[in-house]
């Protein structure tokens, strides 16, 4: 037993001497996490973070069989279903992760902005996590196209025809999204690109700053129960909060195994462009409060048309969003500031009720 020790601490010496180890170790001891009555929500950019590692590393084993071309796309997740050893629960696993890494990334944003976790000098914290939140949605467009099947063809014709209607740079982007003017095998090629290289790259880069940023500045403590008297108690970070977050991992990866087994991901039939569309074509759930606001538009609203008036007030609303740390002044200058409050539960309200219209008003168109 000695020596398996005396082994251990030689290698440590050796590895602190090139790496300065203990360096980290002792940022690791200083760290600590404020409890409060709103510490569970620390735990969801862990927990963002463990899901996007899942999806990184699944993805990269989904790469290995996967062919980016319209010829073989669907037949080589077809094969990976049904032939390679688990290749079905990677597949499913990826794309279970997928979607609850979007929720965690929801619950994420809006416990931040709730309890104004953006305030100062935290701003570019918060507008690093905006700017991860869209990456992540595209994350989610570009890989539903990857198998290539019917559904995934036209919701992307859809999705990328609305992009289409924006003012000035619409046709333009809709032309370099498709790589043409119809959705190809050229679409799936730029589609792979981006979920594959570019947004792996940014995204990793992004993280790593808001990674940063958050060691810089430590974990926010509420302004209310700042405001609150009492003693404020903290936990270290290390080990007792690492090993909590390592029971949320954990238990997220128990769900993903139960869903991935009890609902592997489907394939459905192979993509033809010929055929019409099938009808009730809808997208990820993530999309679902935009595309169904948009549906409530009329044709024309005043020189413009609804759709493009719809797509502008949805990207005045994310400026907004990725600007709020600056407008709420009254967070910044340590008051109460109920009216942010109002607007965080009225925006989660939105989605919520227009999710819901998208999956029950209409189902059939
Ligand atoms: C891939 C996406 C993301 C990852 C991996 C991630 C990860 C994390 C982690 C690990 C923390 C520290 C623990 C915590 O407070 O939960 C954190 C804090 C924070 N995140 Fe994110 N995050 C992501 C997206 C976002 C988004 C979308 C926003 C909001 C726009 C955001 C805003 C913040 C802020 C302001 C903090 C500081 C919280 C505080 O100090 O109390 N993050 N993030």
């Amino acid at each position: 037993m000695t020596r398996v020790r005396d082994a251990w601490r030689t290698a440590w010496a050796w590895l602190d001497e090139r790496l300065g180890l203990a360096a980290v170790g002792a940022l690791a001891k200083k760290k600590d996490v404020p409890i409060h009555r709103h510490t569970i929500w620390y735990y969801l950019g862990g927990m963002t973070l463990f899901l996007f590692i899942v999806q990184l590393s699944t993805g990269a084993l989904l790469l290995i069989y996967y062919r980016p071309s319209a010829e073989e796309a669907y037949e080589s997740v077809q094969f990976l279903m049904a032939e390679v050893q688990f290749g079905w629960l990677v597949r499913s696993i990826h794309a279970w992760a997928a979607n609850l890494m979007i929720f965690t990334l929801f619950l994420h944003l809006f416990s931040v902005l709730l309890l104004r976790s953006y305030a100062k000098p935290r701003e570019l914290t918060w507008m690093s996590g905006m700017a991860l939140l869209g990456l992540a949605m595209t994350f989610g467009f570009t890989g539903y196209l990857l198998p290539w099947n019917e559904l995934a063809y036209f919701a992307t014709r859809v999705g990328t025809q609305i992009i289409g209607v924006v003012p000035v740079v619409g046709e333009f982007l809709l032309r370099v999204l498709r790589g043409g003017d119809d959705v190809t095998g050229a679409t799936l090629t730029r589609f792979y690109a981006i979920h594959v290289a570019l947004l792996p790259a940014t995204t990793l880069v992004l993280v790593g700053l808001h990674l940063y940023l958050v060691q810089r500045h430590g974990m926010s403590v509420p302004p209310s129960v700042q405001r609150a008297s009492g003693p404020k108690r903290a936990m270290p970070f290390f080990p007792n909060f690492l090993l909590r977050d390592l029971v949320g991992w954990l238990t997220a990866l128990a769900i993903l195994a139960a869903l991935a087994a009890y609902l592997p991901a489907e394939l459905g039939t192979k993509a033809d462009p010929f055929v019409s569309a099938p009808a009730g074509i809808k997208p990820e759930w993530y999309f679902m409060f935009m595309f169904q606001t948009l549906k409530y538009l009329p044709a024309h609203i005043l020189f413009f048309e609804g759709e493009a008036v719809g797509i502008m007030a949805f990207g005045l609303a994310a400026v907004f969003l990725l600007v709020v740390p600056f407008v709420d002044r009254r967070t910044a200058r340590g008051r109460p500031s109920p009216l942010f409050t109002a607007i965080g539960v009225a925006i989660i309200a939105y989605m919520l009720v227009l999710t819901y219209l998208g999956y029950t008003a209409n189902p059939t168109k």
